[in-house]
């Protein structure tokens, strides 16, 4: 019943009403910044940013932006090869704890096995080393963490071989 749409003009909105809880808050800006930083990481890199609304049926129940070629793994993480990057994951907090998220994560895995944007080796992503949630949904579905490469990113890395 979890699907990833596009955002479009048609249903960006649905992702704004979205937020996480008071005390997640410092692991993810609101969607409407992530939005904002997607236009600067397009427009003022070659990054290519793939924003997502996670629905469930026709209720929106979460956002992801997946990236490619963002200059920050490469310059922070050494990586030079092709890669994936989960920029921005979220489930409304009213939504969380019902296997949304693993199910949006595996998802977005398949899609990113099509090799949308181009092919690739990797997918990275990031988190705050104190988010348990995101660090044990992560590691469940084979994420690495390279704790090597954290004081460079402020983030705990981690990768997986696609
Ligand atoms: C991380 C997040 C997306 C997980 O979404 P979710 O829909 O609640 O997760 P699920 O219900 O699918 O749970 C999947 C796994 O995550 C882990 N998990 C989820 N909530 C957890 C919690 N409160 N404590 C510990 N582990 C938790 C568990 O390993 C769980 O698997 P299990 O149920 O088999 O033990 C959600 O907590 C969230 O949006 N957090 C705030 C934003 C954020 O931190 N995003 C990630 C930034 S990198």
């Amino acid at each position: 019943m979890i699907r990833l749409e596009k955002l479009t003009w048609d249903n960006y909105d649905d992702v704004l009403k979205l937020k996480v809880a008071k005390e997640q808050k410092e692991y993810m800006v609101p969607n409407s910044e992530c939005l904002i930083q997607a236009f600067f990481a397009m427009t003022e890199s070659k990054a290519q940013v793939f924003p997502f609304g996670i629905y469930f049926g026709k209720k929106p129940v979460g956002f992801m932006m997946i990236a490619r070629d963002v200059p920050w793994i490469e310059e922070y993480c050494g990586s030079h090869a092709k890669y994936y990057y989960i920029w921005k994951f979220m489930i409304d907090e009213r939504y969380q704890g019902n296997g949304y998220g693993k199910e949006a994560m595996l998802q977005a895995l398949n899609l990113i096995r099509t090799f949308p944007a181009g092919e690739a080796e990797y997918c990275w992503l990031s988190y705050e080393p104190e988010n348990t949630a995101a660090k044990k949904l992560y590691a469940s579905l084979g994420f690495v963490e390279k704790p090597e490469l954290y004081e460079n990113l402020g983030e705990m890395p981690a990768v997986l071989k696609l």
